[in-house]
């Protein structure tokens, strides 16, 4: 019984995986990117719907023009996490992110818990800002008079929490559904073609922002700034410094994606240098923009108007005639800039089931590369199906709570692995060393955990049966098979990575 249960918490050891990456050096994925490819990738993923659309939102019901401090209380949680991801990233340069440093420090079945967890955040993240894509582009096409009936753009399926699930009378969300099937066929070409298609993309995204902080800077209202803190109705999180703190918990989902440039590790040139520069790189350039657009944008409009699906856009109309050049920009941008957010999720999400079928977790032959793409272009094709199959069916709102509990529960079990593996590996090897230990990983901990319990039960109640599922899947599947992770010798080929012949 005692055997048993060491055998789950089997560690993959450090040195194994290093080795494999070596090994995969010759065989497998690209080392292509570099460290502005890396910062690049970390602004397609992080900049999308959390700014163009929640923001808004959080500082009409929440925050009020506070909400700038909501982006500070945010950006600090992540900047926490994000230190303590820069030295597992440094440290552990493997694809798989969360998932491989849970093998390295809390065993295989952590590793599980993380690898099944990071579902919620990557490929429900992708599915729910692909819905939020669907959005923009339908109300784009109605500006020309061009409308997608609403029976194929949004979802089939809602929850209430009161009469459960119900259907709506659409037949699915066809926009979404077709966003994520480009952007997996874009996957499946090539990784440097996706990178050069995300730093394009990223440029017309900031610098719609920038043409928005640049040109909205000259029309704010001191008066709409004051009181910066509205009063508390008397409900918590309704204003004042509670509503501060639910604003945080709100755009947390702004800053969700930062993570996702750690699942890159094997197509990156120096990934103990590069790494840290691309995770937290990434995160301070998208504060800055954040609480630029959060400082313009409650400057320009009263927060009590902000409470719509286009908050930018009525900025913009609220400087009449003067701005309006720039209308049609910023939709552009947000259709931009949401492709990208959706194309980085996915390949965050791919690379994840690639590494836990090359560690026999998830079955080993979906971890074949493409001879000529050299892609692993089979997970990358179910994880497109499946993405699919969520953005088609449901609701962003229910999508975007899985994204954000799912991301926070990895931030905490990422955080406290950092000093558990600085206990356990103490001579390891660290380029990068997240600054005051254990002070940093503890807060980050700490914050995150606070956000999840902060969340609706639904919410929680929803992790706890998706991860049951996931348990289900371990002691039936991943149980037998994970603990098959023969150390690499120099003339195996690679380890799980199976060439295509
Ligand atoms: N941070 C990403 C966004 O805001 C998920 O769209």
């Amino acid at each position: 019984m005692k055997k048993r249960f060491r055998e789950h918490l089997a560690r993959k050891p450090i040195e194994d995986l290093i080795s494999d990456s070596h090994l995969d050096q010759s065989h497998s994925l690209r080392r292509v990117l570099g460290p502005i490819h890396l910062v690049m990738l970390g602004i397609g993923v992080i900049v999308g719907a959390g700014i163009f659309v929640v923001t808004g939102q959080a500082a009409a019901q929440y925050s009020g023009p506070a909400i700038i401090l909501s982006f500070v209380i945010s950006a600090l949680a992540c900047a926490f996490a994000g230190l303590c991801y820069a030295e597992f990233a440094s440290m552990i340069p493997v694809a798989g992110s969360a998932y491989t440093y849970a093998y390295a420090t809390l065993g295989k079945l952590f590793a599980w818990i993380i690898g099944w967890d990071l579902i919620l955040e990557y490929l429900f993240g992708a599915a729910s800002v692909a819905v939020g894509w669907s959005g923009y582009i339908t109300s784009f096409f109605g500006d020309f008079g061009m409308g997608i009936p609403e029976y194929l753009s949004s979802a089939p399926l809602v929850h209430d929490p009161v009469l459960g699930w119900q259907t709506t009378g659409a037949i699915m969300n066809l926009p979404a559904m077709l966003i994520v099937g480009a952007c997996t066929l874009l996957l499946v070409i090539g990784i440097r073609e996706s990178a050069h298609f995300n730093n394009a993309i990223v440029v017309i995204k900031i610098a719609v922002i920038l043409l928005f902080i640049g040109f909205g800077v000259a029309f704010i209202n001191l008066d709409n700034l004051v009181p910066f803190i509205p009063e508390n109705t008397g409900e918590f999180g309704h204003y004042g410094w509670s509503g501060i703190l639910r604003g945080a918990g709100v755009i947390f989902f702004a800053y969700i994606g930062f993570d996702t440039i750690s699942t890159a590790a094997q197509e990156v040139k120096n990934p103990q240098r590069d790494m840290p520069i691309g995770i937290l790189g990434s995160l301070a350039v998208a504060t800055v923009l954040y609480i630029l657009v959060a400082f313009v944008l409650t400057g320009m409009v009263n927060y009590s108007r902000l409470a719509v699906p286009n908050p930018i856009a009525v900025g913009i109309d609220s400087a009449g005639q003067s701005l309006f050049w720039l209308r049609p920009f910023v939709k552009i941008g947000a259709i931009a800039g949401l492709s990208s957010v959706v194309l980085v999720l996915l390949y965050g999400q791919s690379r994840i089931f690639f590494t836990m079928s090359r560690d026999n977790l998830l079955p080993r032959r979906f971890a074949v590369v493409h001879e000529r793409f050299r892609t692993p272009y089979i997970i990358t094709i179910i994880t497109g199906l499946a993405a699919m199959l969520f953005a088609g069916l449901f609701p962003i709102g229910l999508l975007a709570e899985m994204v954000s509990i799912g991301t926070l529960l990895a931030f905490v079990i990422v955080c406290v692995s950092v000093p558990v593996l600085r206990i356990t590996h103490p001579r390891m090897n660290r380029p990068f060393r997240t600054p005051f230990v254990p002070l940093v990983p503890v807060l980050g901990a700490l914050i995150s955990l606070a956000q999840m319990i902060a969340l609706p039960l639904d919410t929680m109640l929803r992790l706890v049966i998706w991860m049951a599922v996931g348990f289900v899947i371990y002691f039936i599947y991943g149980k037998s098979h994970g603990k098959k992770h023969p150390r690499p010798t120099s003339d195996e080929p690679i380890t799980g990575i199976l060439k295509n012949d």
